[in-house]
């Protein structure tokens, strides 16, 4: 279908649809102004305002598979030069992960008698709502509940930073967020100790690879090519694992007035903290075994009482690891009690 001379603004409108549902480029693009201007105001609130754009964004959705869009008419007006159309648009599609995607939003069309045709010269899209679905449970989520089940999902553990500093009040917010994790008796037996000077984090770096040099020759007792090896790799783990701009060391008050649950509670109070960091996009890391409790407490001064549950780094990654491996949902569940063969 191709936008001609003479047609009424329904059935150019009819034609613009038509187009998009069939992802016909052509089709659409007779429909829109010659005019290198153009005003597409997408669903996400972002401007783009050239023609040449507005086609560009065409073709990459057209390249996508899988998607239905219906069209609710609202409205026509017809003018002598000038008219507008406003409808609403039913966008359907299936996500990677195989959940399903909708997305309701009125668009207003303004059109323009170019050689007598009715041509589209802005695109205003106001978005209704959208919803996901899960692949196989029919549980319907708002965008809030989708965007926080990704933050959850693409939490990662980050072993190596760029250098990009971060701001205090980042740090803060994120703190904010860890200060409000569940505790026993509400008792919130915590302190974070946050670390940034780079002085400071070189030092560590040097006392932290000698640590783990040292642990390793203790357990191991290796020959030399060996150990060659393996202090050559301590190090390069050690400096990645140093290589953010700030660290938090989590930490909790054995004296505290329930002290068997304060574990917990920092543990809480950890994930807290990752979940709130990956929102601003940072990654994290529950990292133990590089900074043993004895010998950061002395590092650091921490005194007797508090125990140390965690170092973490706080940094954007150099890359977001993939996922690692994690056991299925129908393997870790269990409805009601144990039954004899899953003991
Ligand atoms: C109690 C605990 C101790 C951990 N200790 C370390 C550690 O010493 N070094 C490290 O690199 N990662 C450590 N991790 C991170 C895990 O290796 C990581 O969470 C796991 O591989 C899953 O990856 P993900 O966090 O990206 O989902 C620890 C995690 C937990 C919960």
């Amino acid at each position: 279908m191709r936008n001609r001379p003479g047609l009424s603004l329904n059935e150019t409108f009819d034609i613009y649809v038509k187009s998009i549902q069939n992802s016909d480029l052509e089709g659409l693009f007779s429909t829109v102004t010659e005019n290198s201007d153009f005003t597409f105001l997408t669903t996400n609130g972002e401007l783009i305002d050239k023609r040449m754009k507005y086609y560009e964004f065409h073709e990459k959705w057209f390249e996508r598979e899988g998607w239905q869009m219906p069209v609710e008419l609202v409205e026509v007006r017809e003018g002598k030069q000038y008219g507008y159309v406003t409808a609403v648009f039913h966008y359907r599609t299936v996500m990677p992960d195989s959940g399903k995607y909708s997305l309701d939003s009125y668009f207003t069309l303004i059109f323009h008698k170019e050689n007598d045709m009715w041509k589209v010269v802005a695109d205003l899209c106001t978005p209704i709502g959208q919803s996901f679905t899960d692949k196989d449970a029919d549980v319907k989520i708002n965008e809030k509940q989708y965007y926080l089940f990704n933050i959850l999902k693409n939490r990662r553990t980050v072993r190596k930073f760029k250098a990009t500093p971060i701001p205090d009040a980042h740090i803060k917010r994120i703190l904010d967020a860890a200060r409000l994790a569940p505790t026993a008796g509400n008792q919130q037996p915590w302190k974070f100790l946050v670390i940034r000077d780079r002085d400071r984090l070189g030092k560590l770096k040097k006392e932290a690879m000698a640590w783990q040099i040292e642990e390793y020759k203790r357990s191991r007792k290796p020959d030399k090519p060996e150990f060659e090896s393996v202090r050559e790799s301590i190090r390069n783990a050690v400096n990645n694992a140093l290589s953010a701009p700030v660290y938090i060391a989590v930490l909790v008050d054995s004296e505290a007035e329930y002290p068997d649950y304060a574990i917990y509670d920092g543990t809480l109070a950890a994930e807290n903290l990752f979940i709130a960091a990956r929102s601003l996009g940072y990654g994290t890391g529950f990292f133990t075994s590089f900074f043993p409790e004895d010998k950061m407490r002395e590092f650091f001064n921490i005194p007797e009482r508090y125990r140390l549950i965690c170092f973490t780094p706080v940094g954007e990654p150099e890359d977001w690891p993939d996922m690692p491996d994690k056991k299925k949902l129908e393997d870790v569940i269990l409805y009601e009690s144990f039954e004899p063969e899953k003991r």
